[in-house]
Order: structure tokens, then C-alpha cells, then sequence
């Protein structure tokens, strides 16, 4: 091609047609170029960059809450880990009513204050857990209340009062209160018949609702619970979804459901397809919807092969089903390594251990679920 452009240059009549051929091939080149650079041409093959940098930085980029709860005891190591793998963190117990006053109105901030301080250092968000619970009060609370001449009334001065004390002291710093955790009975598809219940009816929890409401306006409010079958149509979430909607239509302060997500060795796993459509059954209602609480227990797997590769599905069907659903707005595991788990140390599951539920293994790298979840954010499966 070379040896004709010099040929047709030199004769005058020839100047001509190599011009042109140069502009063409010059075209060519340019077009060709542009071609390539875009990323256009591949058969819409659009090569999408499965890398997972880290969890937070993914969901950070997708608008997505990745989060763990973290333990009292732990310390500087852990917090950075934190910091780098996840963009919100909840207080596995320091936040409970009997962690912050062991007994009513004695009040001790330091533990909590120390958690919400690390993370508006590292720019992770706060999920507060939980203003109201059967579980994990006062030692004193009950016996305050029976005493009282009139307990009903002593009740729910108690009730505001510690609501006003915790959501006010942390107003503007947490994003996310869980108002009250597990209304339901602990098994059937009852409202569960606790202390606030007994006294106050199912009306404690618009109470509350409203209470935490004023207390914090800008925090979101979560009734938060747990499940032992994740579909649309399971008894207990059926009776939970009425309790919620007879709350909304009460015209209670309610922005979101927290479904917990633990599955602790035995029960049903869930299916993507199921999780997704019982995500919607509440999104479906005006809410936001957020898993709250999610471990997997590989004692799922006794007989797998790899029973790391079959827990990293049942996560990536979890994120899969969140991420679909509009208005779900994230996965929080209740811990962040397999070193600190509640499934080794609260009976009965402790009796089962070690269940290395979580995202990160005993020595804080991330496991096959972690990276299941990261590609599923990325788009990638
Ligand atoms: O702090 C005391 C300590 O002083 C004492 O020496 C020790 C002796 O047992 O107990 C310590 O308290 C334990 C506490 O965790 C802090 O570690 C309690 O016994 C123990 O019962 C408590 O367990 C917590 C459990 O809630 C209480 O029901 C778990 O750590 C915590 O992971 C778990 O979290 C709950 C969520 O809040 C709600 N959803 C279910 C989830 C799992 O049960």
C-alpha cells in the first residue's frame, strides 16, 4: 500500500486518488478508534467490572446499607474493620433499655456514646437498637411498675420517659431507631402478651412510635421482627403485616419494617423468590423494609462439600431479594466476624457451636458470602 501511495504521488494525474485513499484510511483509523475507546461493537457484551473493592464502598456507591452489629467488647481492630467493610453499624446491647439503665432512670451513656462516636469518625450510620423490648431491661422495671399504685400510669411514664431520655440524648445522630423489637408473641402469630401489653394494650406501640417521633423527628422508625417462615403467606407474617397496617391506619409514625433475618441452624432457608415477594408485601403498604439481624449457620450444610459456597447462595439470595425490592434499603448481620457471634453463646444454639453465621471469618477476611454479596450489589449475580 506503501510502495502505490509513493507511485501515485510522483505522477501528477495519481496526486489526487492517494489524497483521497489517505483521508479514507485516516477515517478508518479515527472511526475504528472511537469504536474501541466507547466500548461500542462488543455485541452489547458491556464488560460491567466485577471487582469487589469493599462491601461498603459497593453498597456506598449503590445507595445501599450494609451493616453489622458490633459487641461491647470490642475494640480498635474491630472498629476499623468495621469501618472498612461496612456503612452502618448497629449496638448489638448497648443501646437496650437494661444496658443503658440497669436500673430505671439510673442512666450510663458511656458504651453507647462510645459506639455512635466511632462511627461519626469513620462516617458510618447508626441503626439504634431498640427503645421498647420484652427483652433486656431494667432489672428493677417490673417490680417498679407492680408496685406503683397505679401501674398502668406508672407504666407509661416509664415508657415516655425513657424514650424521650434515649432518642433525645442521640437525636440527629442516629438515622435509624427500631422502636419496638418483636411485638409478636416469641413463636405463635399472636401479639406477644409482655409488660407494655398487659398494661397498656397493643396501644404501647403507637405510643412509642409517636413518642420517638417527637423525640427525634429526622430518625427513621422501624418495628422490627423475626420470622421462622419467609414467605407472603406465612402465618406469623401475615399477623404482623395486619399489626402493621392497623398501626398505619391508626395514622402512626411508622417509616419501616425490619425484617431480622436469622437463620440459626435449623427452620427453613429462604428462597429469593419468596423473601422477594414478602419484602413486598410490606414495601407494598408505603414502607421501607431493611434486614436487620441476618446470620446463616453453616450447620445448615453438615454434609457440603464446600458448606462456605452454600451459605455465600443463601446471602446472595437475601441481597438479591433486598435489592430488587424498591424500598429495601439494606442488610444488616447481627455481628461482624465469626470470632463474636450471639449463635455461640446464647443457649440453646450455643450447643451447636461454632456456626460461623457472618460475612467475615475468625481471622476478619471477607468469606465466599462476602463476596456473594458484593457481586450481587455490583450487578454481577
Ligand atoms: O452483660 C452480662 C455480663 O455482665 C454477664 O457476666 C454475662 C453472663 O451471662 O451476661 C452478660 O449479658 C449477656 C448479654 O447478651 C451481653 O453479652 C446476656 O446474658 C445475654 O443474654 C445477652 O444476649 C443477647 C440477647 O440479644 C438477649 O436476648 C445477645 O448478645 C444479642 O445478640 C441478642 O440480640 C437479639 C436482638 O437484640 C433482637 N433480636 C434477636 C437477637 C438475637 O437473640
Amino acid at each position: 500500500m506503501a510502495e502505490l501511495l509513493k507511485k501515485l504521488w510522483k505522477d501528477e494525474e495519481g496526486q489526487g486518488m492517494a489524497k483521497y485513499i489517505v483521508i479514507v484510511i485516516v477515517l478508518f483509523i479515527a472511526i475504528a478508534g472511537i469504536i474501541v475507546v466507547s466500548g461500542c461493537g462488543d455485541d452489547g457484551d458491556d464488560a460491567i467490572d466485577c471487582t469487589c473493592s469493599t462491601l461498603a464502598e459497593v453498597a456506598g456507591q449503590t445507595g445501599f446499607w450494609v451493616g453489622a452489629a458490633i459487641a461491647d467488647s470490642e475494640g480498635d481492630l474491630e472498629q476499623k474493620t468495621i469501618g472498612v467493610h461496612f456503612n452502618s453499624v448497629t449496638a448489638e446491647n448497648a443501646m437496650k433499655w437494661g444496658s443503658l439503665a440497669p436500673s430505671v432512670g439510673q442512666y450510663d451513656f458511656q458504651k453507647a456514646d462510645a459506639l455512635v462516636a466511632f462511627a461519626a469518625k469513620r462516617g458510618v450510620r447508626v441503626r439504634g437498637h431498640v427503645l421498647i423490648w420484652r427483652d433486656q431491661q431494667p432489672a428493677d422495671l417490673e417490680a417498679e411498675v407492680l408496685g406503683a399504685d397505679d401501674p398502668e400510669a406508672r407504666l407509661r411514664a416509664l415508657l415516655t420517659e425513657h424514650i424521650e431520655t434515649v432518642a433525645g440524648h442521640y437525636r440527629g445522630q442516629v438515622d435509624a431507631w427500631d422502636v419496638v423489637n418483636e411485638p409478636m408473641d416469641r413463636y405463635g402469630a399472636q401479639i406477644d402478651n409482655n409488660l407494655f401489653y398487659q398494661y397498656l394494650g397493643e396501644e404501647y406501640l403507637d405510643e412509642s412510635f409517636r413518642r420517638a417521633r417527637a423525640a427525634d423527628p429526622q430518625a427513621r422508625l422501624f418495628l422490627n421482627e423475626y420470622f421462622y417462615v419467609h414467605t407472603p403467606t406465612d402465618e406469623r407474617v401475615v399477623a404482623f403485616r395486619a399489626l402493621v397496617k392497623r398501626l398505619l391506619e391508626r395514622g402512626v409514625p411508622i417509616d419501616a419494617v425490619g425484617i431480622q433475618g436469622h437463620f440459626w441452624g435449623v427452620g427453613e432457608l429462604p428462597t429469593r423468590a419468596a423473601f422477594e415477594e414478602m419484602l413486598s408485601s410490606f414495601t407494598e403498604l408505603g414502607l421501607e423494609v431493611e434486614i436487620t439481624e441476618m446470620d446463616v449457620s453453616r450447620n445448615y450444610f453438615p454434609h457440603a462439600e464446600d458448606p462456605f459456597a452454600e451459605q455465600a447462595q443463601v446471602y446472595a439470595d437475601v441481597f438479591a431479594a433486598c435489592r430488587t425490592v424498591p424500598g429495601c434499603i439494606g442488610v444488616t448481620t447481627w455481628g461482624m466476624s465469626d470470632i463474636s457471634t450471639w449463635l455461640d453463646r446464647n443457649e440453646p444454639f450455643s450447643n451447636y457451636a461454632p456456626h460461623h453465621p457472618l460475612l467475615l471469618d475468625t481471622n476478619l477476611q471477607p468469606k465466599p458470602a462476602y463476596y456473594a454479596a458484593c457481586e450481587v450489589l455490583l450487578g454481577c449475580r
